[in-house]
């Protein structure tokens, strides 16, 4: 099995090119489509030009993420004037809004997350102008021995998906709806794709899950949990990196910390979405854990894996919110001192139980102060952590040429911070050892030491 096949693998002249908005598992997901679609016949183009199949493959996380991709159906559709062209739309949104997809007319096809296999199908319909519109989900589907086409550009670090859809009903999530419920991957499909990865000259994988602490195989003799998937797969070699996203704060065991503290290259980085800092929010939003919990979680990170860097999600504005639970979450961000947060205002997702239980009552106005103040809190703490490193050493994984300028090389530290050096020796894949000498709130400055 020859997990990564060349872009150019089979001989056509029908071309594809596919936008991906959302999440990691979604830039994976693009990915198996495209191995779909080349055994179909199709090749990748990055032009959207030269393309006789549009895809964009969509996230619903957000009421803005939606009108984004509504804007770029407009566009695509202005490129349907120009030739013939198929357009599709996958992924969450897909999902959401079957039909009414293809009601204005700029859409063909419309498939969702557990439906990939179907396009050849659907395509061939289309090419006959017919619609089609394919959103079931499924219990079983992992994609297991489908073999990813990498999009990624730099050949070291790829995407693994472990798992499917998610089991936690967090009241403001679309995700239960648009990706169905939780199934894990059969673990010796993912230590394969992960052995022929590191073949191929890859140095890192990021094993993906919506809540990757649930994952769980148990058939014929076998019960594997996600400490022991993260231990198989850090066993393939010490030079392939491992990382992981995203954990979950009532799920993440003791067990699981111990084998990362056991393993160098488990990197040291923990993905915790808090949400929030305040108990009474936390309950409205269904999340099964306390502030308190959680921070007794994070002492067992810092206690168990020493130097591991966290970064997490906030929501601001949730139903109800008052200006005490506010003043919780900036409390707890002072308190765990994130590298990096991703922070979000509320935005009310039709069917989802916050939808149907609570009021959107925080005003717009309000909304958008508190999330400003959330930002400015996290810019301040990861000024405060990327100061922090100065003076220390970190062995990077080199990804490439830095933006930064000529002849700087940047590549990232076990913890996840962006590291930039000046260098000439080194290549996309090597690891070297550099001392931090300044740092951005985004960015170490290094040296080669
Ligand atoms: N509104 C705002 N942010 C949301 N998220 C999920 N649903 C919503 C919503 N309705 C955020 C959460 C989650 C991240 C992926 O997106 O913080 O962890
Ligand atoms: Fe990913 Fe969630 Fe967006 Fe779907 S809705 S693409 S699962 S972030």
């Amino acid at each position: 099995m020859n997990l990564l096949k060349p872009l150019t693998a089979t001989p056509s002249d029908k071309k594809v090119y596919i936008e991906t908005y959302g999440c990691q598992m979604n830039v994976n997901d693009s990915e198996v489509v495209l191995s779909i679609l080349q055994d179909c016949g199709y090749r990748y183009t990055e032009q959207i030009e030269q393309a006789d199949l549009i895809l964009a493959n969509t996230c619903s996380i957000r009421d803005n993420a939606e009108q984004r991709i509504w804007g770029r159906i407009d566009q695509f559709h202005l490129q349907r004037k120009k030739r013939p062209v198929i357009v599709g739309i996958l992924g969450c949104m897909a999902e959401r809004l079957k039909e009414k997809l293809i009601e204005n007319g700029k859409v063909d096809i419309v498939v969702g997350p557990d439906s990939y296999r179907k396009l050849p199908e659907l395509l061939k319909a289309a090419q006959e102008g017919q619609k089609g519109v394919e959103t079931t989900l499924s219990r079983e589907e992992t994609y297991a021995e489908l073999t990813p086409t990498r999009l990624d550009k730099n050949g070291v670090s790829a995407f693994i998906s472990i798992m499917r859809g998610c089991n936690n009903v967090c009241s403001y999530c679309v995700v239960p709806y648009t990706r169905g419920a939780e199934r894990s991957r059969e673990p010796g499909s993912i230590v394969r794709e992960a052995c022929q990865l590191f073949e191929n000259g890859y140095r890192e994988v990021t094993l993906l899950g919506q809540n990757v602490d649930s994952y769980h195989w148990k058939s014929e003799g076998q019960d594997v949990d996600f400490a022991d998937l993260l231990e198989k797969v850090a066993q393939i070699n010490p030079l392939l990196r491992v990382r992981f996203s995203t954990s979950y704060p009532s799920d993440i065991s003791d067990k699981l910390l111990k084998v990362m503290a056991s393993y160098d290259n488990i990197c040291r980085h923990i993905h915790l979405p808090v949400q929030s800092g305040s108990n009474p929010m936390l309950e409205k939003m269904r999340r099964k854990y306390t502030r308190e919990w959680y921070l007794e979680r994070v002492a067992a990170i810092r206690r168990e894996v020493p130097g591991c860097s966290l970064t997490t999600d906030i929501i601001a504005g949730f139903c109800g919110e008052t200006e005490q639970d506010h003043q919780d979450t900036l409390s707890l961000m002072e308190e765990v001192g994130y590298d990096f947060a991703f922070m979000f205002q509320y935005s009310e997702r039709p069917g989802t139980l916050a939808a149907r239980k609570y009021e959107d009552d925080v005003p717009a106005k309000v909304k958008t102060q508190r999330l400003e103040e959330i930002i400015a809190l996290q810019m301040k703490k990861s000024e405060e952590r990327y100061a922090s490193m100065v003076g220390t050493e970190q062995l990077v994984l080199v990804e490439g040429p830095s933006k930064k300028g000529e002849g700087q090389l940047c590549g990232r530290a076990s913890n996840y911070m962006m590291c930039v050096f000046p260098d000439k020796q080194h290549t996309a894949g090597d690891y070297v050892k550099v001392k931090v000498v300044g740092a951005t709130p985004a960015t170490l400055l290094c040296e080669l030491v």
